[in-house]
């Protein structure tokens, strides 16, 4: 069965958070169990790009409005992840550093979209499924269905799954010549709310959408920005399906970057890399250190943390220390380096995105903050737990779906209901508690490392969705 994903990150091509961890990952544990699954990406230049061998495999050229576009196909020459890797390269458009935020991002996604379809139209091909990952390949299946160019391929199921349904790559009427010729009849499916929106346009014509948690489905319905009554409409085409983790790249056994390698059976690598995390922040080891990794924005609850933090030191009398590597909202960074500025025994913060760092810190961490207002899936409580890390959540989509609380019968973790302050000193005081609790918390250890959160339970799930699709395969 051969699968396009069409995605715009893709792990360890270009990253900004779980999409590209699970784009990374889910093709690869696809093709182990049979399939031809392959992905293409827009264009990045970045080091993986410049490191590997890619070759030309289509050239042709484009109108996006009046603005006609030269674009290739490239191809990554050796496999080196596990599945087919595809490029969509436009030069001066889709052939950038940064994966988001140009002021042309809608034109760059557009053009991507399209380029993908003339490829697979005019090369002859006829894949299976085309899987689309979140807004940025949205305007696939109405494209597909909806304009002429593309009637040899227009049947052809597309599976949408919704990783972030707070994104949804809208824009006005105004810019419609952007698409190439579409039946104007069937126009009022590109529209939500007055204009076209890319993710309500992929929810209406895919023949499937997944969301990353079972917990999510449900909650689109009530918080989406605006979508809640689509996905209420939609919600007989939804199925939610918990993520997976890449246990070749996140693996305690083998992960080449943290100190010290560390297993259920053999704990005592986890010291080592608490030892070298807490030298590296100048933090003492003896206290339990709680540490927060994410996108700094509000969906993460990321504006709590500095009140949060701040409170539980002064009303813990500073015996729990803190670990923050994030990066987003100007003014949560400066909050937090204020935090660490008045608490430098207790707090460190490390604005930036840095790969490395995030394993050390799952490795040596003893608890992972994640105090998400939304979290569709959530990755980081994943990492963590298969790191021997306590997850501290709130109760929220995938975390719910994941973390069982450890006052619960066979639990692991710790959960709270509210994205408040208070909850998260609440649970930060319960975390102490824990930690004082040396063989409880060895027992939890135990227990949530030999959890089995792996692409290998979630893969199939995908592939049932796929066959129900082809019935013909
Ligand atoms: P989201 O995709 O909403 O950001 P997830 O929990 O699904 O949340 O995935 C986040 C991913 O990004 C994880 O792999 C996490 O380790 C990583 N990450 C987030 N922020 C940083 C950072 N500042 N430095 C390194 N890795 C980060
Ligand atoms: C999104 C979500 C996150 C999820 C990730 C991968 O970025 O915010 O919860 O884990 O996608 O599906």
């Amino acid at each position: 069965m051969r699968i396009y994903h069409l995605s715009a990150e893709c792990y360890p091509v270009a990253k900004v958070g779980g999409l590209a961890d699970v784009v990374g990952a889910l093709p690869k544990y696809q093709n182990q169990a049979g399939l031809n699954a392959a992905v293409v990406l827009p264009y990045y230049n970045r080091k993986f790009v410049r490191e590997h061998q890619f070759d030309v495999v289509f050239q042709a050229s484009n109108l996006l409005g009046t603005r006609r576009y030269e674009f290739e196909i490239l191809k990554e020459r050796d496999n080196v992840l596990g599945f087919e890797l595809y490029l969509v390269h436009i030069p001066g458009l889709v052939d950038r550093e940064e994966v988001y935020s140009y002021p042309d991002e809608r034109e760059q996604f557009i053009a991507y979209q399209l380029a993908f379809l003339d490829w697979i139209n005019w090369s002859q091909q006829s894949p299976d499924i085309i899987h689309c990952h979140d807004h940025h390949a949205g305007l696939i299946p109405f494209l597909l269905q909806h304009s002429a160019l593309y009637k040899r391929i227009a049947k052809t199921p597309v599976v949408f799954t919704i990783h972030n349904g707070q994104y949804h790559g809208a824009f006005g009427w105004d810019r419609v010549a952007l698409l190439p010729e579409i039946d104007m009849m069937a126009a009022g499916l590109l529209e939500w709310n007055g204009g076209i929106n890319s993710l309500a346009a992929a929810v209406k014509c895919c023949s499937k959408y997944t969301t990353v948690s079972p917990s999510y489905l449900n909650e689109l319905t009530i918080q989406s920005n605006g979508l809640e009554y689509l996905f209420y409409l939609e919600n007989w085409k939804g199925t939610g399906i918990i993520n997976g983790i890449d246990t070749d790249v996140w693996n305690p056994e083998k992960d080449a970057m943290i100190a010290a390698s560390f297993s259920a059976k053999k704990p005592a690598g986890k010291a080592k890399n608490k030892q070298a995390l807490c030298d590296r922040f100048n933090l003492d080891i003896n206290k339990p250190l709680v540490s927060f990794i994410g996108r700094l924005v509000t969906e993460k609850g990321a504006d709590l943390i500095a009140d949060a933090l701040a409170k539980s030191i002064v009303e813990l009398g500073g015996q729990v220390n803190f670990l923050v590597l994030g990066t987003g909202d100007i003014t949560t960074q400066s909050e937090l380096k204020a935090l660490a500025e008045r608490f430098p025994q207790n707090c460190q913060v490390y604005i930036g995105y840095d790969e490395e760092l995030s394993h050390l810190i799952y490795a040596g961490s003893d608890f992972l903050l994640m105090p998400s207002r939304v979290e569709p899936c959530g990755l980081n409580q994943l990492y963590a737990l298969r790191y021997g890390t306590v997850p501290i959540v709130r109760s929220t989509g995938g975390l719910k779906d994941t973390v069982i609380d450890f006052g619960d019968e066979g639990g692991y973790g710790i959960r709270f209901n509210q994205a408040s302050v208070d909850d998260i000193c609440y649970s930060i005081g319960r975390a102490l508690s824990l930690y004082q609790n040396t063989a409880q918390l060895q027992l939890l250890r135990k227990r949530m490392m030999a959890l089995d959160f792996s692409w290998n339970q979630s893969a199939g799930q995908y592939i049932q969705l796929y066959q129900s699709l082809t019935p013909k395969l």
